[in-house]
């Protein structure tokens, strides 16, 4: 394989860019000087690589040091083989308490598509755990690129031997079938964490785990959250010791994507949301990237410029965001500075088949409607979840909506309420920015697959309550069809259209969006409209069931009363089981009737044959209650995406394989061609997922 034509200068110029220290592989190995003296315990957080690329890869790890001392320094040594006999780079690294004792370095000049392994020893001669870590395949390498994509691990209540699962299956695969690595779309902390004492009834199915106690944070409501650069490093410290995950960052490289728990739950841009009000919190923004930047080595842009080992981030204040431009954005200087502290959305490059491009979908975003106050006015006890889809385009569009003729009023039911969005602009996830390089990079990706890393889904949830029985409930306020609350590109359609008349405007093939947020598997076709107005999909879509966050299933069970006369759409109680089942699953692949019918005979089949065939034309799969991790096995003419469920994770597996499996569901997509529809070919595998066909 060719090597990357890069040169060692600006090799070191790109290190220096991404604030990492650089190292530059020698084309012969030589033996290690350093006996090893392995104590994972003074490298608590273990070992991680990131962001691979044919020549290079970016390797981390934490040694912390005693209070007296500020800083020290590591040796990385990397090489071919596991017991550091062909070292072919090594140099030293500083540590300091400035970055809280983590430490990155980029190494240069590796063969593409390789296996090393990396270790740091520190001025002791202690030594870390080793770790494994491969490049990505040179750009004309015509193999299948395998990777997994994951999102939504929960340390506060919920267990991540998921990992466990993915390591094992993989140290049996052949080596071609191997993962070349990991994307995880965000999630990888939760920064609302409860302590055990705050909920001595747990959450749901789960006991509180104690993982941290922040150093100075905030208590709302009955949880506390992070206010400090010293709060989001310590809550990254406790997700890392988690001993599955910890093995997982040492086995392959990462490529990591912050949704919104990194920073704040309900944030956007660096506004906090709680208790339905919306404050600044720029301080909180710039601190939370920091530990981003701290904690997940990844090919991010600091706005401190180039800078070996530190973040140095902008100084800001938490002032009021007053004005916003028409896309949304809050031109309050500190908000700008803060957004602008750290740019996550890149590209990266698997040989000839795989372009990723991963997006920020919560720093540039402007307001979700159906997150304001007035919105409460479209919900409705009687329809838990559901809001009505006329209403949500109405809100998404704003002064575009109809040709530009918004309405004054929406209805609603026996009522008029006011189109609060009808003087503004529509909604934007991306903001203009990032949108014009998501689109211009796949306009000229030359990448078989062009995967969008959206940590949020895109596929439309739908309901149709319009087809209930009478007297069942009360009437549907709605036109048709109903949505649930909006916050991703489900229900911003205008911005989405867009990106999809884009596609289908350039002819581009191979568009495979993969996503996570939900806490649910889904996979299906990537379609502007749903019928009663045209179906034309122009790709497919996937959205990955959480490591261990709880999905909205689990919650149901607990939230939607006993006695509410729509339980059954959400939950299927059956006589002899001890648990409901989730037919919100069947609820928006088949709709209500099949739900009903099934509730009351249990036969599944009989249940899909009521199916409404407009309802879900865009969804092949989809389980709002599974928990796991997707592989990817992309090549020339075929996408196969596999989904690999476990039981809810409440308590650890310790096992080697991870526990048992609930079922692997494999979703396969030839390659089309300009102007074919794109086609999703399912196998069940292994296991029954019984209500998610
Ligand atoms: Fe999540």
């Amino acid at each position: 394989m060719p090597r990357a034509n890069i040169n060692r200068r600006q090799f070191l110029a790109a290190a220096a860019t991404l604030g990492a220290t650089p190292l530059w592989a020698r084309p012969q190995g030589t033996s290690s000087r350093v006996t090893s003296n392995e104590r994972r315990d003074l490298f608590p957080e273990g070992v991680a690589s990131g962001d691979p690329q044919p020549d290079s890869v970016i390797l981390w790890t934490r040694r912390p040091f005693e209070a007296d001392t500020t800083s020290s320094r590591l040796l990385i040594e990397l090489s071919d083989d596991d017991s550091f006999k062909h070292v072919l780079a090594s140099a030293t690294a500083p540590v300091s308490a400035a970055s809280d004792w983590t430490c990155r370095a980029l190494v240069g000049n590796l063969k593409p598509a390789s296996v090393y392994w990396y270790r740091f020893t520190d001025e002791l001669g202690m030594t870390s755990r080793v770790g494994r870590t491969l490049t990505a395949p040179a750009q004309n390498d015509p193999r299948p690129v395998k990777f997994a994509f994951i999102s939504c691990q929960n340390a506060n209540f919920g267990s991540q031997h998921a990992y466990r699962r993915m390591i094992f299956e993989d140290e049996r695969a052949p080596e071609s079938e191997r993962l070349g690595f990991v994307l995880h779309l965000g999630d990888f902390i939760y920064e609302i964490v409860w302590y055990p004492q705050d909920r001595p009834q747990g959450m749901y199915d789960r006991k509180i785990h104690d993982i941290v106690h922040y150093p100075h944070g905030e208590k709302i409501q009955d949880f506390h959250i992070p206010t400090t650069l010293e709060d989001y490093r310590a809550i990254y410290r406790a997700y890392l010791h988690d001993p599955d995950l910890q093995d997982a960052r040492a086995r392959w490289p990462f490529v990591p994507m912050w949704d919104n728990h990194e920073f704040s739950w309900s944030g956007w841009q660096s506004l906090q949301v709680f208790d339905g009000t919306t404050r600044p919190a720029q301080t909180r923004k710039v601190a939370a990237m920091q530990a981003f930047f701290e904690y997940q080595p990844a090919r991010l842009r600091k706005s401190s410029g180039p800078g070996l080992e530190r973040f140095d981030p902008p100084h800001v204040v938490n002032a009021p965001i007053a004005q916003f431009d028409s896309h949304g954005l809050g031109q309050e200087p500190n908000n700008l500075a803060a957004l602008a502290s750290l740019t996550g959305y890149r590209a990266l490059r698997w040989g000839r088949h795989v372009e990723l491009m991963i997006t920020d979908q919560r720093s540039y975003r402007s307001e979700e409607p159906t997150g304001r106050p007035e919105a409460q006015e479209f919900v409705s006890k009687d329809f838990p979840e559901l809001i009505p889809q006329e209403v949500l385009e109405i809100l998404d569009a704003g002064r575009l909506y109809n040709g530009m003729k918004p309405p004054d009023t929406i209805r609603y039911g026996n009522r008029d309420i006011a189109n609060f969005r009808k003087q503004e602009p529509p909604q934007t996830i991306l903001g203009a920015e990032q949108k014009a390089w998501f689109l211009n990079r796949l306009k000229t990706s030359t990448a078989t697959w062009k995967v969008w890393g959206n940590t949020t889904g895109t596929l439309d949830f739908r309901v149709d309550p319009q087809r209930l029985p009478p007297g069942l409930t009360q009437p549907w306020p709605g036109a048709g069809y109903a949505g649930f609350g909006g916050g991703d590109h489900s229900t911003a359609y205008v911005e989405r259209a867009e990106i999809y008349q884009f596609v289908r405007g350039e002819g581009i093939t191979g568009f495979a969006t993969v996503a996570g947020d939900r806490h649910s598997f889904w996979a299906g076709l990537a379609a502007e409209t749903l019928p009663p107005k045209a179906f034309d999909p122009i790709g497919i879509a996937y959205v990955v069931g959480s490591i261990s966050a709880p999905g909205l299933v689990e919650a149901l069970e607990y939230k939607l009363p006993k006695d509410h006369p729509l339980r059954q759409l959400f939950l299927a109680q059956r006589p002899g089981k001890a648990k409901p089942e989730p037919a919100i699953n069947m609820l928006l692949r088949h709709g209500v009737r099949s739900c009903l019918d099934y509730q009351l005979t249990g036969d599944i089949e009989r249940a899909r044959s009521l199916s409404n065939p407009e309802l879900a034309p865009h969804l092949a799969f989809l389980d709002m209650g599974g928990h796991g991790y997707a592989t990817v096995r992309a090549s020339a003419d075929t996408w196969e995406c596999e989904f690999v469920c476990l039981p809810r994770p409440i308590e650890r597996v310790a096992r080697r394989d991870g526990g048992p499996l609930l079922y692997r569901v494999v979703h396969r997509t030839p390659l089309w061609k300009k102007g074919e529809r794109p086609q999703l070919e399912q196998s069940v595998v292994e296991g029954n997922p019984a209500l998610s066909l």
